[in-house]
């Protein structure tokens, strides 16, 4: 079980909008976001299931930029297996998924398409990093990603970005990136960026 928000859009035959939070975050963080990308988009928006020092996050990580991989397999199937349940529950279509996350959360989500084939069929990832490395990837073909990354994103290097981006091509996923230059944060700017990629890719 995973604590969530769920929000019924005006229309069916649009993606349900799953939101991931970054560290500190709560389910409600990313609502405003869905609302900007697509507001007639029904929306899932999820808290992540793990605590550091009080803040939730969506998988363990033994230092900063340093995941527990054992932990991030397991939380990774977690919300797998969660957004299966919830398709049932809320009765939606579980292969029109579009996952948004933020740092943290879009590290989970990217974690999503590194393991499964079929757990979202696109991602907008603002300041993700490389999840996990050496595992063999799903086929891809067919899935759409959006990578937004900071050029100074103390957090996440350029050449990390870039590598994020040709690991999910190699895997056969459409992938386009932005960069802003305000860091790590998250910008009206990228989001805008964002909600031009979506419309152009699932409206
Ligand atoms: C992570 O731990 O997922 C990344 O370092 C980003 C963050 O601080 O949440």
């Amino acid at each position: 079980m995973m604590q969530h928000i769920f929000r019924r859009g005006t229309k069916e035959e649009k993606p349900v909008l799953v939101l991931l939070h970054g560290t500190g975050g709560t389910e409600h963080d990313l609502l405003s976001l869905a609302e900007l990308v697509d507001p007639e988009a029904s929306v899932l928006s999820v808290r992540g299931n793990v605590l550091e020092n009080g803040m939730p996050r969506f998988f363990k990580r033994l230092a900063e930029g340093i995941f527990d991989e054992e932990d991030l397999v397991f939380r990774t199937k977690e919300l797998k297996d969660f957004l299966a349940q919830a398709a049932i529950d809320y009765q939606f279509d579980p292969s029109n998924i579009v996952a948004i996350g933020y740092s943290n959360g879009a590290n989970i989500a990217a974690s999503l398409l590194f393991h499964y084939d079929n757990a979202v069929k696109g991602a907008i990832l603002h300041h993700p990093m490389v999840p996990i490395r050496n595992v063999p990837m799903p086929d891809l073909t067919g899935i759409h990603v959006w990578i937004g990354a900071g050029a100074n994103d103390p957090i996440c290097p350029q050449e990390e970005s870039v590598e994020l981006k040709n690991l999910l091509e190699e895997a056969g996923a459409s992938v386009g990136i932005h960069w802003e230059h305000a860091g790590h944060q998250l910008t009206k700017l990228e989001v805008n960026a964002a909600k031009a990629w979506y419309q152009q890719n699932f409206s």
